[in-house]
């Protein structure tokens, strides 16, 4: 039992069916904290520096194509193991393979257009929270 922070993003296709509200619900409930949050337009070069380490798969340019289409919230959480946690309640990246009950089953269209991104590990947590806030931003 560890008190962690985790990133994630709230995507393109969730904002744009108004399910923000809904999706924070779902992380608070958990027991997350969102400890920063800013609704933004990512930038063409913001979302291929976020998701370089997939430029080589085939997916990428639409991967990319679709972040920067509609507003995303960015958001930090915080909590008791949140790596896992946030991982638990968004499930599986494919929404046909997620549990019952989790965002992603319930909100996700698609592979693609799975409604949120979370980090894998406690290292990429704190890389992906750097790349989106500075530390005056994050006000507990
Ligand atoms: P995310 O957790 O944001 O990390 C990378 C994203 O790439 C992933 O969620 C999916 O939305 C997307 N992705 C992964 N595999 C594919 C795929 N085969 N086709 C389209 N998008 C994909």
């Amino acid at each position: 039992m560890q008190k962690q922070r985790t990133f994630s993003i709230i995507k393109p296709d969730a904002t744009k069916r108004n399910l923000v509200g809904a999706i924070c619900k779902r992380l608070e409930d958990s027991g997350l904290r969102i400890i920063a949050q800013k609704r933004i337009k990512m930038t063409k070069e913001q979302a291929e520096s976020f998701y370089a380490i997939h430029s080589n798969r085939p997916f990428f340019r639409e991967l990319c194509d679709f972040m920067i289409s509609e507003p995303v919230v960015v958001q930090i959480l915080e909590g008791t193991d949140a790596v896992i946690k946030n991982r638990e309640v968004m499930g599986a990246t494919n929404p046909a393979e997620a549990d019952k009950g989790t965002i992603r089953k319930d909100y996700a269209l698609s592979l693609g257009e799975n409604s949120i991104h979370g980090s894998d590990s406690i290292e990429n947590a704190k890389i992906e929270i750097e790349f989106f806030f500075s530390k005056d931003e994050i006000v507990g």
